[in-house]
Parts: C-alpha cells; sequence; structure tokens
C-alpha cells in the first residue's frame, strides 16, 4: 500500500510539473505533452506501470478497510475516534474512493479521447493540439467545479497517506521530522496546483 502510494506521490509530481507549463510556456506544455504521447517507453512502458500501480493501490485499499472492519465484527458501543486519529486518518477509503471516481472522469476526459486519437481513428501526430484541447475541457463550470472538489479531497488523502507511508516502510531516524513536514507542505500545495490550473483555464478561455 505505501510503496505503490509513494509511487503515485511521485507520477502526482511530474504530473503537476508537465501541467504548471499550460499555464506558464503553452508551447513547452505541447512539447512535453507531445513527446509524453508518443515516447516509446513513456507509452509502452511507464503507462502500463502508472496504470498497475494505480489498480494495485485501489484494490490493496479495499482489501485493507475490508480486513480492519472484519476485525471488529462487532462496533465499540462509543467510539471517540478523534482522541488520538484524525478525521483524515480514519477515512482513508472515502478520500480513496472519491478520488478514484474522479480518476474514471478525468481518463474519460483526456486518456480515452488520446488513445482512440492515435490507436483508434489513426490520426496524424499534430503537436500543438494539446494545449487547446486541455484548455477546452476547463470551459464547462460542472466539470472545473467537480474537479476542484476532488482535488481538495485528495490533498485530505494524500495528508495523512504520505505521511504514514514513511511510517509503513520504516523510516525512522532524525530525518524524520523534516520529511513529514515534507508531506504536509506536499499534500496541500500539490492539489492546491492543480486548483489553480483548472480555475485560470476556466476563467481564461481561448477566444478565437
Ligand atoms: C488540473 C489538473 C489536471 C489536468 C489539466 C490534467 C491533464 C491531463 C492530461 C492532458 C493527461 C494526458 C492524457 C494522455 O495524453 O494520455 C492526463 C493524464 C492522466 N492524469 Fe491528469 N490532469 C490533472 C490532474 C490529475 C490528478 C490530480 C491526477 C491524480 C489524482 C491525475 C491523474 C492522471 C492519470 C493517472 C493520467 C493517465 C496518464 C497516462 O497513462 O497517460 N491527473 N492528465
Amino acid at each position: 500500500m505505501a510503496l505503490s502510494g509513494l509511487f503515485l506521490v511521485f507520477f502526482l509530481a511530474q504530473h503537476f510539473v508537465i501541467n504548471i507549463t499550460s499555464v506558464i510556456a503553452p508551447d513547452t506544455f505541447n512539447e512535453w505533452s507531445h513527446f509524453m504521447g508518443y515516447n516509446g517507453l513513456v507509452q509502452f512502458i511507464l503507462q502500463p506501470v502508472l496504470i498497475a500501480g494505480v489498480i494495485v493501490h485501489f484494490a490493496m485499499g479495499i482489501a485493507l478497510e475490508l480486513k480492519n472492519n472484519k476485525a471488529r465484527a462487532i462496533k465499540y458501543k462509543q467510539y471517540n475516534g478523534n482522541a488520538n486519529s484524525s478525521w483524515m486518518s480514519r477515512n482513508m477509503i472515502i478520500t480513496g474512493l472519491v478520488v478514484l471516481a474522479f480518476l474514471g472522469l478525468h481518463m474519460y476526459d483526456f486518456w480515452v479521447h488520446e488513445m482512440a486519437y492515435k490507436y483508434i481513428e489513426v490520426n496524424p501526430e499534430s503537436p500543438t493540439r494539446y494545449y487547446e484541447e486541455t484548455v477546452l475541457k476547463f470551459e464547462p463550470f460542472w466539470r472545473t467545479i467537480i474537479y476542484v472538489i476532488s482535488f481538495v479531497l485528495l490533498s485530505l488523502h494524500l495528508w495523512h497517506g504520505f505521511a504514514s507511508s514513511f511510517q509503513t516502510v520504516g523510516v525512522n531516524n532524525k530525518y524524520s521530522a523534516g520529511i513529514q513536514t515534507f508531506t504536509k507542505i506536499y499534500s496541500i500545495a500539490i492539489p492546491l496546483g492543480f486548483i489553480f490550473i483548472a480555475l485560470y483555464h476556466h476563467f481564461n478561455p481561448i477566444t478565437h
């Protein structure tokens, strides 16, 4: 669970770096997106590994939740979870399922379209189309707001998950306090950055 989560955290950081260029340097965004979309290593090795990582993380999360529930089949009569755990840590399955639902929409929005464009319709390469396609997606208010809400839930998921993954893999040394601080900053900064990208494109549509 922890290792697949750390892998996804790493993916998210690189995804953010590429996406933020859609705000600050659209030509770079086109260039990098085209590279990611047509590079053999990215398409046929890294992409399947990423999909496997998402599936492993999701399947283990469900399994862990079921195991936890089974471990205490008869519920406590009184339970004050707040006393020694955070809301985030107790609701990882809820925030995780919201992120998964978001991924369903997100894959439909971008990835399915991309696969169809390249491998089904077999269109010619068009290295400058990505920026416009991405900005267009954020035109409808409903999609922008679903994305923003999902990123808030993603932040809550990361807030507990990223920090606790180091505990799970047994990192406990003089760097632990610094690592914890880093994970908390990441959990807020990256989703906030994604929110900024979505809102920026919504409020700065392409006008021809
Ligand atoms: C404003 C925010 C975001 C934008 C504009 C965005 C945009 C994109 C684009 C353009 C693609 C490329 C599809 C392709 O060419 O194959 C993509 C793929 C993807 N995105 Fe996002 N994304 C955002 C946020 C996120 C977040 C928060 C996550 C994870 C929680 C995420 C997960 C993924 C995944 C798993 C893929 C598939 C990668 C692949 O295998 O091609 N994205 N996204």
